[in-house]
Order: C-alpha cells, then sequence, then structure tokens
C-alpha cells in the first residue's frame, strides 16, 4: 500500500464553442501537481498558491471529502497543491487539481475506480468555482485529449486529437471576479432560437467527425458558437478584434476559452502561430489589455508522477 502519491494533471479548454458543458481538450500547457498521503486526521490541505485551504472551499479538497466518505476511507489525507494553471482564465484550473485529487486517492487506496467514477468524483470539485456541478473540464483532464461528456446519466467518450492541431490561447491580464464561472453562466440565455442550436449542432457533429477523421481544419472550422459565445463576449475586452486578428492570420476558428475570459485560436502546425498570436495580443491590445500568448498542443492526458510506499 501507497503512503503518498503524486499526480500531474493537464489544463483544459472546454465547450470548443458550440459543445458548451459537454466538450472538452486536455492541453499540453499546464499541469497543476497534486499530492496526497496518509496523514494526521480528516482532510488537510497545504499549498503556497493564493488558494483557499477549508476543504469545502477548495475543489480538491471536496473531491478528497466525497471519496472519504462514499469509499468509507478511515485516517487522514493530506492534500499538497502547487498551482501551475492560472485560475480564473478559462483554462480548468480547479478542474486540473480536482482529477490531480481523484486520480491520487484512487491510487493511494487502490480503489481501482474506472473512468467515469474518477470524472464524477472530480465534478463534485467544480461546486466549489462554478456554483453547479459540470463535467467538460474534469473529463478532459482525468482522461486527457478530446472529450465529450454526456452528464445524466454521466458518460465520458475520448477521442485522440490529431497530431498536427495546435491552439494559440490569449490570457488577458484582467482581474476576474471570485466566483467567476458563476457569474459567466448567470449570462447565458435560458431558452435558445431552434435556428440557432440547429447551427451549433451541425458545428458540434462537425467537431466531432474532425476529431475522428484527424482534420485539424474541420474541427477549427466548427468551433463556430451563436448561442454562448454572443452572450459572453462583452465579458472579454476587444474581443471582437482578437477573434477577427488571429482569423486573418489564418487560424481555423477562434472562440472563448471554457468561461473565459481566454481567446482560443484553432490551428495546425502550418499555420505561422506567432503570428496568430501577435495577432490576439495586438487584439486585447485594441481594448487597452495586455495578454500572454501560450501556444500549446492536446495533451495525452493526467500522469502519476510518484509513488512513496
Ligand atoms: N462549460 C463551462 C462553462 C466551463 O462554459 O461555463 C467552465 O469551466
Amino acid at each position: 500500500m501507497a503512503k503518498s502519491v503524486t499526480v500531474r494533471a493537464p489544463c483544459s479548454t472546454a465547450n470548443l464553442g458550440p459543445g458548451f458543458d459537454v466538450f472538452g481538450l486536455a492541453l499540453d500547457a499546464f499541469y497543476d501537481e497534486v499530492t496526497v498521503t496518509k496523514k494526521g486526521k480528516g482532510i488537510t490541505i497545504v499549498s503556497s498558491d493564493d488558494i483557499p485551504l477549508e476543504p469545502e472551499q477548495n475543489t480538491a479538497g471536496l473531491v478528497a471529502q466525497a471519496m472519504k466518505k462514499k469509499e468509507k476511507l478511515t485516517g487522514g489525507i493530506e492534500i499538497k497543491i502547487q498551482k501551475n494553471v492560472p485560475p480564473g482564465f478559462g483554462m480548468g484550473s480547479s478542474a486540473a487539481s480536482a482529477a490531480a485529487c481523484a486520480i491520487g486517492i484512487n491510487k493511494l487506496y487502490n480503489l481501482k475506480l474506472n473512468q467515469n467514477q474518477l470524472v464524477s468524483y472530480a465534478g463534485i470539485g467544480e461546486k466549489a468555482s462554478a456554483g453547479s456541478i459540470h463535467y467538460d473540464n474534469v473529463a478532459a483532464s482525468v482522461v486527457g485529449g478530446f472529450v465529450i461528456v454526456n452528464s445524466n446519466p454521466l458518460s465520458v467518450v475520448r477521442i485522440e486529437a490529431p497530431n498536427d492541431l495546435i491552439l494559440c490561447v490569449a490570457v488577458p491580464e484582467v482581474k476576474v471576479p471570485k466566483k467567476k464561472t458563476k457569474v459567466s453562466r448567470s449570462v447565458i440565455p435560458k431558452t435558445v432560437k431552434l435556428s440557432d442550436s440547429i447551427t451549433n449542432l451541425a458545428n458540434a457533429a462537425n467537431i466531432i467527425a474532425g476529431f475522428i477523421n484527424k482534420d485539424s481544419s474541420l474541427i477549427g472550422k466548427s468551433v463556430e458558437d451563436v448561442i454562448i459565445e454572443p452572450a459572453r463576449k462583452h465579458m472579454i475586452p476587444g474581443f471582437n478584434n482578437v477573434k477577427n486578428n488571429a482569423l486573418r492570420a489564418g487560424a481555423f476558428g477562434v472562440t472563448i476559452s471554457g468561461a473565459g475570459p481566454s481567446v482560443i485560436a484553432f490551428a495546425s502546425k502550418k499555420q505561422n502561430l506567432t503570428k496568430i498570436g501577435a495577432s490576439m495580443k495586438i487584439g486585447f491590445k485594441s481594448a487597452k489589455k495586455n495578454s500572454k500568448i501560450i501556444i500549446c498542443k492536446p495533451s495525452k492526458g493526467p500522469k502519476i508522477v510518484k509513488i512513496v510506499k
């Protein structure tokens, strides 16, 4: 039996435009590192990052609480969190910690949980940041690659991403509200026009076809979203310029990364990625905002990096 397990789980982008709460893609940009150790009593969280340390307020803490209760785990668990995914920018930061924690505890207690069970536990952590459970980011962080999630009943389908798919993520330097995902979910329309839902459905179907056929151009051209993006884009300063600049620079498609405010452009190795990134930076500059550009590929998924017996 292990005493301690360390897991690195990737960040992710959710929605990919029309796949709101259904699509996720793990990104090889940042990884949260979580070490779970059998120690003390109850659940304790240790971190030098600016995150809540009370288990009820912390994504990984909520996951551990739920697993401890449901799996009837005895003894205490210490959760050491090293946050590398920037929190609050639409890159699945809370999900990465939640996923790493679920995978770590599964190994620590030799629970042999299956993929859906792990995603289900990790999803509980999302409650801390989003106010509601949604599985798109956690599923990507738990299984890697491109995921299609059905939340009721929970099922996750994973498809390997094309080798040439590249993402340019522009992360603006803006102040994000504490419960950002909750805030950005509050602006989403309660009802949608049938014609808009048909457009999004067609695009979503093409995204899946793109991943199956390893066609990065089809994926990128299909991230067009006529429902969520129009409702949320006012929350992202300079969004239209960022998007149009990236398209003019050769990106296949551009959309909001998760609940924003980062903007993600889809391209392939053949595109001029530096030019796309620079054009997105200029877009944010037009709204007087600096931004960081991250050029990355999809991630294959999480890794158990250390086990102490
Ligand atoms: N699907 C979620 C949303 C992802 O867009 O609100 C947020 O992490």
